[in-house]
């Protein structure tokens, strides 16, 4: 039985960027794990998941963290806190290795699998300079931030995502520079604590007759 659509709807208007988090109140571990699965289960591009998800759980870290993100509070506060990283670049080996992981998972041949193995080659590694093939990797990783997102919302778990931060000195904390991974952005999860105005504060958004078009 699928969730009814006043259900949902209740859940969307539920969410919101929270600014203040209830420093005690803990995500359990059921719901961590199935929010875990949202990043996992979020399509990308070809299916590559260009991306890595760095869950913070050292307090000193989230700490450094938080004076690399213009001082926001959620970022030590909250009871979860995720880094989104994704590929600097893509490489054959890469894209190599994602097929060998279909072939395995499927049961198929890799040699049934080359054609499209050399296409992705040809259009993203030969087809793209590395720039584009960066900002295309990160794309991918805002899916995957809305799937956490909208997964929270769903158990009643606050969220926000966080842009407001410096992705070049998130990477030194985290052990980034000489990775193949960079930061894009950050979610902190937990719960809303009761004295933040913003849970009350009313939606500011376009209209549907401004915003959706019908043709
Ligand atoms: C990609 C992205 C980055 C954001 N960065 C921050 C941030 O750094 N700090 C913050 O407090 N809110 C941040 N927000 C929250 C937005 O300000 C908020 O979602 C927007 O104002 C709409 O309000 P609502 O989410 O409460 O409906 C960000 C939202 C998105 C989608």
């Amino acid at each position: 039985m699928p969730m009814s659509a006043s259900e949902i709807q209740k859940k969307l208007e539920w969410r919101y960027a929270t600014k203040v988090f209830n420093k005690e109140k803990k995500i359990n571990s059921e719901n961590w794990d199935v929010l875990e699965n949202s990043l996992i289960l979020a399509p990308s591009s070809y299916g590559l998941q260009p991306w890595k998800f760095i869950v913070v759980e050292n307090p000193e870290i989230r700490t450094q963290l938080r004076a690399a993100s213009w001082g926001q509070a959620q970022v030590t506060d909250a009871s979860h806190y995720v880094v989104l990283t994704t590929l600097k670049n893509m490489s054959e080996d890469y894209i190599k290795g994602y097929v060998a992981s279909i072939a395995q998972v499927r049961g198929q041949a890799v040699e049934s699998l080359v054609g499209f193995q050399d296409m992705m080659i040809k259009s993203i590694v030969k087809g793209k300079d590395q720039e584009s093939i960066k900002n295309w990797n990160q794309r991918q990783a805002y899916i995957a931030m809305g799937f956490l997102l909208e997964t929270a919302a769903l158990l009643e778990i606050d969220t926000v995502p966080l842009e407001g931060l410096d992705p070049k000195a998130y990477d030194t904390i985290l052990g980034l520079d000489q990775s193949d991974y960079g930061t894009v952005a950050a979610v902190a999860l937990g719960y809303r604590d009761e004295n933040d105005k913003y849970a009350q504060a009313k939606k500011v958004r376009f209209s549907k007759e401004q915003m959706i078009q019908r043709v």
